[in-house]
Order: C-alpha cells, then sequence, then structure tokens
C-alpha cells in the first residue's frame, strides 16, 4: 500500500478533481480520480446496450471489458478495450446513467479493489471520489470531505461546459446537480457522506488556489506530528 494516503470525498461539482490533481502534484503523489471509473463501466454498458438496471448485465460487461486507467497530464486517462475514451466518459448520457453503476454493491466492491490494486502500486496517492475516506481507504493518513452549496456547484459546472462550448441553463445544471446529491447520498452501498475522522471544508466562498492552500497545510502539519 502507498506510503501517503489522502482521500479527498465530496458531491458533484465541489471542486474535488481540480483540488485532488493541484493536490496530487504539490505533494508529488498521483491522482485517482475514481469517478473515471463508474464513468468507464458506465460507457461501456451503454456501448454494450445492456439493461442499466440490470446487475448482472453490468457485472457481465466489467467482466468482459478490459479497462486501463492511467495518470495522464492533467487528469486520469481511460481506456476501454484498448481505446482511449478520457473524452466520452464525461458525456452528458454518461454522467447521467453512472448512478446505476454506482448503486451496485457487487461492482463498488470491483471498483473499490481497482482502487486498493492502484494504490499499492504507488509511493503516494491522493485519490478522489465518494467512499475513499470511508469504505476504499478508512486508514488513510489523511481524509478531507469538500462541498459548496449547490448554486455555486452549478455556477462551477456551467463555466466549465460553456468552455467546452455546451450552453446548459444554471436551472437545469443545478437540478441535475442536486438529483446526483440525492442518489449518492441515498444509496445503501457507499453512500456519500463525510467519514467521521474527516476535515470537512465549505469551498463555497473559497478559490480553488485558497482550497488548496487550505489542505496543503493540513497535510503539511499532519506530517510534521508524524516526525
Ligand atoms: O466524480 P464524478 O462526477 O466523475 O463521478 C461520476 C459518478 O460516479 C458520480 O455521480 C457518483 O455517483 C459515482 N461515484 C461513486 N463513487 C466514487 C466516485 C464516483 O459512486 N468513489
Amino acid at each position: 500500500m502507498a506510503k501517503l494516503i489522502i482521500t479527498i470525498d465530496g458531491p458533484a461539482a465541489s471542486g474535488k478533481s481540480t483540488v485532488a490533481r493541484l493536490l496530487a502534484e504539490k505533494l508529488g503523489a498521483s491522482f485517482l480520480d475514481t469517478g473515471a471509473m463508474y464513468r468507464a463501466v458506465t460507457l461501456a454498458a451503454i456501448r454494450a446496450n445492456v439493461d442499466m438496471t440490470d446487475e448482472d448485465d453490468l457485472l457481465e460487461v466489467m467482466a468482459t471489458t478490459e479497462f486501463q486507467f492511467s495518470a495522464g497530464q492533467g487528469k486520469m486517462a481511460v481506456c476501454i478495450d484498448g481505446i482511449d475514451v478520457t473524452e466520452q466518459i464525461r458525456q452528458p448520457q454518461v454522467t447521467a446513467s453512472a448512478r446505476h453503476v454506482a448503486a451496485s454493491a457487487k461492482l463498488r466492491e470491483k471498483l473499490v479493489e481497482m482502487q486498493r490494486q492502484f494504490a499499492a502500486g504507488e509511493e503516494k496517492i491522493v485519490t478522489e471520489g465518494r467512499d475513499q475516506g470511508t469504505v476504499a481507504f478508512p486508514n488513510a493518513d489523511m481524509k478531507f470531505y469538500l462541498t459548496a452549496d449547490p448554486s455555486e456547484r452549478a455556477r462551477r459546472r456551467q463555466a466549465e461546459l460553456r468552455a467546452k462550448g455546451d450552453i446548459e441553463s444554471l436551472e437545469q445544471i443545478q437540478g441535475a446537480i442536486e438529483q446526483r446529491d440525492k442518489s449518492d447520498e441515498g444509496r445503501a452501498a457507499g453512500p456519500l457522506r463525510p467519514a467521521n475522522d474527516a476535515i470537512v471544508v465549505d469551498t463555497t466562498d473559497l478559490s480553488v488556489e485558497e482550497v488548496v492552500a487550505r489542505l496543503l497545510r493540513c497535510v503539511e502539519e499532519k506530517c510534521q506530528t508524524k516526525d
């Protein structure tokens, strides 16, 4: 297992990915975007044209597909059966359907296993998702939970979409975010919630740089007390 494991959990568009990536850079650590794993399985299932609500069908897709996750430039590179799908897993249809994969306890177990295997090969890792501090790495060195008001998260997501040329109304985006929060918080397996020992950071009024600096300070303080 990695010598330093930092988990960052939180709801959709709370800034986890950006912050985790920048924090990893500052610490010389690897970065694991576990949402990309849920998205990859979802995309493979969509392409296989299976019933997304049938757990056995989803398990079959997972068993018969080769997934590759590697730390790319600025984001995780994802391949399905040798084909790069890093961009395709961000499509709105994948975002909307990922909840079916996320709701399956058996699929989650397999994905958590893959996450632990990934961590086992790294010296230091910053991993982000919904259940990293609670389920995947309960003994992590440091756990964070990032949150922000839904309206601010919608605003951030809209800016991200605009940069890609996608125009969606704030109401639409906030509605979709709140729906995802509900399904992430409400599922029985690996629900979204802060670990008991997580540091909760409300990022509503903070810039990315401020959040990264705050987290970095916490990590440095923890490392000093450990030495
Ligand atoms: O973080 P991202 O939006 O890419 O995650 C896609 C979906 O995967 C989320 O909506 C969530 O339901 C699911 N997910 C999860 N557990 C994780 C990471 C993501 O259930 N550790």
